[in-house]
């Protein structure tokens, strides 16, 4: 039973619709303050609040019903005062559906060799002018309610996955205090849901720790972090195992920078319902298509002459263009292109966000159907087939 009974408000409603019944797979729909969210879900990361090369519009068209921002990138530029005078973020990227925003520590932590933790928050210097800068847990709630996202993320303390020793326990406490006072700061717990982040490492009994402690503060919704660090695929599972089963079953759980294919099939074996990932977006920029076979880089030579679509039977707009007499985007174009044409970049990113959308729509019918063990026995022959 909750001892933080006063926090229970919340903006969303959370209804699991069907469950494999030989894994901890669920199908579930998750309704935001901007429209329904069916999981297992991949949402893909829009850090500049513009998903690189896509309009909002063909963003949407992809059927993407959730993006992320970064709230360490928006709270620099356009900065807070810009973000309320337009009334936040769905305004400035003139986006309708839901946004999460992560809360700013771990990319500081990632981007900035700087960066140094403090009980108060991050410190870090500016990357435009170098002036020292506090990045606090109500500071980070505080840009999170001007961008006015529907999931908003607590600060935490991050370390890198590798990490052992008394720092990651350190971590994992200072986040769960970290949590309390991102709680006391929320401005708008009716229209923004606060997500809890699990730390703890690869360290089975810190997780535990901080299930039980996070559980208790009765958020909407809970992340999973500190996790795609370079870990091996079994410690990797056995830690969103682990957590899966001590989390409530009631509320959505997300994976935080988790993005290849595989690994998400397993996390949503595993009970995960979120996802995201930079990974599809920017692998695209390096002229790699993702596909049911396996990762194909449209800069190699032999591409040249390929007049192929990016994936054969694939229902993206770029391997089923429809303005254009039925003239298929070949893999030769995107190869002509991709070592100076920003558009080659633009292609396979429509591509590749649409492979991660319809791979978590395949799933979710999978579940429904309670075909979810064939499916990922599928999944896998296919990919280690190869391309041919
Ligand atoms: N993105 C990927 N991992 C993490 C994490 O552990 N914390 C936060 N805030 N963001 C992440
Ligand atoms: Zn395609």
């Amino acid at each position: 039973q909750s001892i933080f009974p006063q926090v229970a408000k919340s903006a969303l409603t959370y209804e699991v619709v069907a469950q494999c019944s030989t894994s901890k797979a669920r199908a579930a729909n998750l309704v935001l303050p901007h429209g329904l969210v069916e999981t297992p879900m991949f949402m893909p990361v829009a850090t500049q609040a513009s998903l690189k090369g896509l309009t909002p519009e063909q963003l949407e068209d992809l059927g993407c019903k959730i993006c992320l921002n970064n709230t360490y990138h928006l709270g620099l530029k356009p900065g807070k005062d810009v973000l309320d005078a337009i009334g936040g973020a769905h305004k400035l990227q003139s986006w309708s559906r839901n946004i999460l925003t992560d809360s700013g520590g771990f990319q500081m932590v990632s981007l900035l060799k700087l960066a140094t933790i403090t009980e108060e928050g991050v410190r870090f210097l500016s990357p435009h002018d170098g002036a020292p800068m506090l990045l606090t847990p109500e500071h980070s709630i505080e840009l999170q309610n001007s961008i006015g996202s529907d999931i908003i993320m607590q600060l935490d303390d991050v370390v890198h996955t590798l990490t052992t020793g008394p720092r990651v326990e350190e971590a994992m406490h200072r986040s769960i205090r970290w949590l309390d006072r991102c709680i006391a700061a929320n401005k708008n717990p009716e229209r923004q849901n606060l997500f809890a982040i699990i730390q703890g490492g690869l360290d089975l009994d810190l997780r535990r720790t901080c299930c039980i402690e996070m559980a208790n503060r009765n958020t909407p919704g809970i992340a999973i972090g500190g996790l795609s660090g370079g870990e091996a695929k079994e410690q990797f599972c056995k830690v969103v195992s682990y957590c899966t089963d001590l989390l409530p079953r009631n509320k959505p759980i997300y994976t935080m920078g988790v993005g290849y294919a595989e690994d998400m099939l397993v996390s949503v074996a595993l009970g995960v319902d979120l996802f995201d990932c930079v990974y599809p977006t920017r692998t695209a920029r390096f002229g790699n298509a993702i596909t049911a076979k396996g990762v194909l880089n449209l800069r190699n030579k032999c591409f040249a002459t390929d007049y192929g679509p990016v994936e054969e039977d694939c229902t993206c707009p770029i391997c089923t263009p429809k303005s254009n007499g039925g003239m298929g985007i070949t893999r030769s174009l995107i190869h002509h292109l991709a070592a100076k044409e920003t558009s080659g970049a633009h292609m396979l990113t429509l591509h590749n966000v649409h492979y991660q959308l319809n791979l978590m729509r395949a799933a979710r019918q999978a579940i429904i159907r309670d075909e979810f063990p064939s499916f990922i026995k599928d999944f896998f022959a296919t990919l280690h087939g190869g391309n041919k």
